[in-house]
């Protein structure tokens, strides 16, 4: 049912650092950061040939991202995403297969524009699990 590995997200306690890191460290392509105030993240995208990077800054008050660097001070591995052809459907298999589907289980808009669900993390090794429809 997924398809392709879309981005891996990674929380960072500095923006700016972590943005000259890899593009002068790793010589990677790295965009412009951009606000995201409707899921409370500045995000930078990487762009790389398989797939994408997203670095996560929290963005004003209640940021999803805060909690997560109170207890990663130096940034970690947030989430990762996977693309699914149809995001309805992929919801309701998970659903009856027993997975949880984080919020209301509505899709919403994410940083791509693209509907996105998230998934539990305890039922999926520990990992945050993101779905786009590509
Ligand atoms: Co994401």
């Amino acid at each position: 049912m997924i398809g392709r590995l879309n981005h891996v997200a990674i929380a960072v306690p500095d923006l700016e650092a972590a943005s000259a890191q890899y593009r002068n460290v790793l010589g990677a392509n790295v965009k412009a950061p951009q606000d995201e105030p409707a899921h409370g993240v500045t995000v930078v995208f990487i762009e790389l040939p398989n797939t994408k990077i997203e670095l996560l800054y929290p963005l004003g008050e209640n940021s999803p991202i805060q909690a997560f660097l109170d207890k990663n001070p130096t940034g970690g591995i947030h989430h990762v995403c996977y693309e699914v052809d149809d995001i309805i459907a992929a919801r309701d298999r998970l659903k009856a297969e027993g997975a949880r589907v984080l919020g209301d289980g509505e899709p919403k808009n994410g940083a791509h524009n693209k509907p996105v669900l998230f998934l539990h993390p305890k039922d999926f090794c520990g990992t945050l699990v993101e779905l786009e429809q590509a």
